[in-house]
């Protein structure tokens, strides 16, 4: 038998891109409810008000890490007019009873949401907790447990409450340290029986590419990317800390965004090319899981005149409360070259040349057999810690068919190669692997790109590009296939 008996098969998704019900219950604005919808050759919008001249308009949201999210003097607002893809998303907020039987009989053990932090701190830095809030994922969490599933919580997985974008910066102001851990504390304590398995940031190092997307930054400068990554690693290390001392049954896991880099050529140069651009992975999950700082970070913060507002007791924290397993996304892998003259982009956040040997969906994402394998053993390695899959999967435009049903035999064949691969890592190489989580087990809206029709899921939902639709399910094929695995611990693929 190639996994454990107790392996945690399930599914991922985000509330930013899933839960909708924007405003109700209480819940303040996030960073995502202000991005409109985009397109893979169109970028979402970031929309803006001036609050002293009464402008509006909005800005093209990139992963290109500097530049700022909106012009000076103006914040991130929702207009009239515009159309947000978050606001209702696929609505798990009222459909999550119905959502959480369909993942009941997959066979779900796990399902990994994430809380939005707007719904249970408003403005990120109220007094107080917002009891509907709470009250809302109490529903959820009682419906996993009624269904047997575990849940894996994300506290901030591109939602960061809007209040604290507009008022601190996000996560480039230290204060914001404070809230984040007073939110963490509040929902680990108000949880506690029902949730054992958390995750403190998603994706933690897209902060050097989508700053606003993931700690709330507006004006995404290198010294602001590096000093908002600072505090999320001591915001991390706190709640590590709270957890093991408040409950030992809790394990706090790091959120990594990973993809093996490969060289387009054997010319050294590109060799290096690899290096380099793994250690920008690498750096987050050598504080956070690793716990301290490396220095090729350190050399190159000196070289771009990068200072750190930090205390002694910032490397303290980190040393001793690192995570305890080490998650992470994989959906396939990028190439890259030194070569001016190689053409051909991809179409991943860590865009790079087009690999001739691999397949891509139709927003230019390699699927690549062999990448979970070797993200396997190169992090189990480097870290020798748990890990947990937590994201991956393949972004198809499904159609359903004239018999009704959704026959998505592409998204079973990429399953099937990833699997395969995963289970290598485990019985050849020996890895140990606590769990997997198929992305968006549910139809969501796409994180990159705000459509509806980059579908994921196992189950279909009837919603479009413009927010038409019933918001009705149907599972897909891949729905029954993915039963079939569970059922048989991973044998049958
Ligand atoms: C990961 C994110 O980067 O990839 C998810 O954690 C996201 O939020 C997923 O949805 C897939 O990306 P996309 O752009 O296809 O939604």
């Amino acid at each position: 038998m190639a996994f454990t008996k107790d392996f945690l098969w399930g599914g991922a998704t985000a509330a930013n891109q899933y839960e909708g019900g924007y405003l109700e219950g209480g819940k303040g604005l996030s960073t995502s409810d202000v991005l409109t919808a985009g397109a893979n050759d169109k970028p979402r919008r970031v929309t803006w008000k001036n609050p002293q001249t009464g402008e509006t308009g909005s800005t093209d949201f990139g992963f290109g890490g500097d530049g700022r999210a909106v012009p000076e003097g103006a914040q991130p607002a929702v207009l009239d007019g515009e159309y947000y893809p978050s606001h209702v998303a696929t609505d798990f907020y009222h459909h999550y009873k119905e959502d959480i039987e369909l993942m009941a009989k997959m066979g779900f053990k796990t399902f990994r949401l994430s809380i939005n932090w707007a719904r249970i701190f408003p403005n990120g830095d109220d007094e107080t907790p917002n009891e509907q809030g709470l009250a809302f994922y109490d529903h959820v969490f009682d419906e996993c447990q009624k269904h047997g599933i575990e849940p894996l919580v994300t506290l901030s997985h591109y939602e960061t409450p809007l209040a604290l974008a507009i008022n601190y910066d996000g996560w480039v102001d230290r204060k914001v340290i404070d809230f984040y851990v007073k939110y963490a504390t509040t929902v680990l304590k108000r949880y506690q029986g029902k949730v054992k398995y958390w995750l403190t940031f998603n994706e933690i190092n897209i902060m050097d590419m989508a700053p606003f997307m993931a700690g709330g930054v507006i004006d995404g400068t290198a010294q602001n990317r590096a000093q908002a990554a600072h505090n999320q690693f001591v915001a991390s290390a706190k709640v590590v800390k709270f957890a093991h001392e408040f409950d030992p049954e809790m394990k706090v896991g790091q959120m990594l965004a990973y993809g093996p880099l490969y060289a387009y050529s054997s010319d050294p140069k590109d060799q290096l090319k690899v290096m380099t651009g793994m250690q920008s992975t690498f750096f987050y999950s050598d504080v956070q899981t690793g716990g301290h700082y490396p220095n090729y970070r350190l050399k190159q913060y000196e070289r771009e005149g990068i200072t750190l507002n930090d205390t002694p007791e910032d490397y303290d924290l980190l040393a001793k409360y690192s995570a305890d397993f080490l998650s992470f996304s994989c959906y396939g892998s990028n190439v890259v070259t030194t070569h001016k003259d190689v053409s051909g982009g991809a179409g991943n956040f860590m865009s790079g040349v087009k690999n001739p040997y691999l397949k891509t969906n139709a927003w230019g994402w390699a699927t690549d057999p062999d990448c979970l394998r070797l993200a396997l053993n190169t992090l189990f390695d480097r870290y020798h810690k748990p890990l947990w899959i937590v994201e991956n999967g393949i972004g198809w435009n499904d159609q359903v068919d004239a018999d009704g049903k959704i026959h998505d035999s592409y998204r079973i064949e990429y399953l099937q190669e990833n699997l395969a691969s995963m289970r290598d890592a485990v019985t050849i190489d020996g890895v140990n692997l606590m769990g997997y989580t198929m992305w968006g087990c549910i139809d969501l809206v796409s994180a990159g790109t705000g459509e509806m029709k980059k579908r994921y899921g196992f189950v279909y939902v009837d919603r479009d590009d413009k927010g038409n639709g019933s918001l009705a399910r149907t599972p897909k094929d891949s729905f029954y296939w993915y039963k079939k695995v569970i059922a048989s611990n991973g044998e049958d693929l």
